[in-house]
């Protein structure tokens, strides 16, 4: 059993990003990857809780149900790379399963060390396997647990919770293809992701009645004040959800209640915000599975099977590097 971290000193990316991003002419933006903080983490995984919120039970019955078939799938011996460690939960069903034919390495690749540390200590019981984890990017330390391995060694990446769903437009294909390059042809991706749903439920999906993804949400204005001399007045922005049929997303924004300005000390600059203009932080599309085939041909994949729960429409898919 072995566990270490291996991090690398960001600066003061975070003030750039912020300003670049509220900078904007049009719509102004905050990128998504700061709202999982210490409190944003805690905060998403009682999102994953709620009633509402039924992606992430979803893909835990798939691989409550399939876990042994997907693994049973996989050319061995195989190395485990997850982008974005999540809490472990649904890794562990993977990870025990891989477990009865083989010892594992098992690398997370997150940018937030409280999630990394979260999933150590979630996942450091298993028996036959050893973890790693990089405070990467997700590509940065797929490159480098790629370049870890040894000539025999199949990677199986994880890219679970439809994450890839929170890439704009053709972001995601493009992620898709640049992961694929790091890739050898039978290497495996194990692909979660959201399908699309009537919005009755999808809605309250991302705006629950208690009020949670709206804290969630505006946390990353309390990280802006706390982190960088902001003086946001946290009650006067409002979180908003809104479906976007063009593009099949849920869109997350902070909606400013009155004309406003802002300051952030540590960049020395004011943003001024008209009532009602928004921030837009975050975008979850829904997928077809057609257009899910149709993505891994297009990215260098072939679709070997796939998986959908029964009571949320959520796809679990196991793609082949070709
Ligand atoms: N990957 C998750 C999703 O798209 C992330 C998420 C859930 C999220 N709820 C959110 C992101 C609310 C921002 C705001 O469903």
């Amino acid at each position: 059993m072995q566990t270490q971290t291996l991090s690398v000193s960001r600066g003061s990316q975070f003030a750039t990003d912020v300003c670049a991003g509220l900078s904007k002419p049009g719509q102004k933006e905050l990128p998504s990857k700061y709202l999982y903080d210490e409190v944003g983490s805690a905060l998403f995984e009682v999102i994953c809780a709620l009633p509402e919120y039924g992606l992430t039970r979803a893909e835990e019955r798939l691989l409550q149900q399939h876990a042994r078939e997907i693994v049973d799938q996989l050319p061995r011996p195989v190395v485990v790379a997850e982008l974005g460690s999540g809490t472990g939960r649904k890794t562990r069903l993977l990870l025990e399963a891989l477990s009865r034919w083989q010892s594992t390495w098992y690398h997370p690749i997150e940018i937030s060390p409280t999630a990394l540390a979260v999933c150590r200590r979630e996942l450091r019981d298993i028996n036959s396997i050893s973890i790693v984890g990089f405070e990467r990017e997700y590509l940065d330390g797929l490159r480098e647990v790629a370049a870890r391995r040894v000539n025999s060694e199949h990677l199986l990446v994880l890219f679970l919770g439809s994450t890839l769903g929170n890439f704009d437009g053709s972001a995601g294909a493009e992620f898709l293809s640049e992961l694929r390059q790091i890739l050898q042809a039978g290497d495996s991706l194990l692909l979660g992701t959201d399908l699309r749903k009537p919005l009755d439920v999808l809605v309250p999906a991302y705006d629950d009645a208690l009020g949670v993804t709206a804290a969630f949400n505006r946390n990353l204005l309390a990280r802006v004040n706390s982190e960088l001399g902001g003086d946001f007045n946290l009650s006067q922005f409002a979180h908003q959800a809104v479906f976007n049929p063009r593009t099949h997303s849920i869109e997350m924004h902070l909606r400013s209640r009155i004309s406003q300005t802002v300051n952030i000390a540590e960049a020395g600059l004011a943003f001024r915000f008209g009532e009602d203009e928004t921030i837009w932080t975050e975008s979850s599309h829904k997928y077809s599975r057609e257009e899910l085939y149709q993505l891994a041909q297009l990215t260098g994949f072939r679709c070997q099977s796939q998986w959908i729960d029964s009571e949320w429409s959520f796809a679990e898919n196991l793609w082949i590097a070709e």
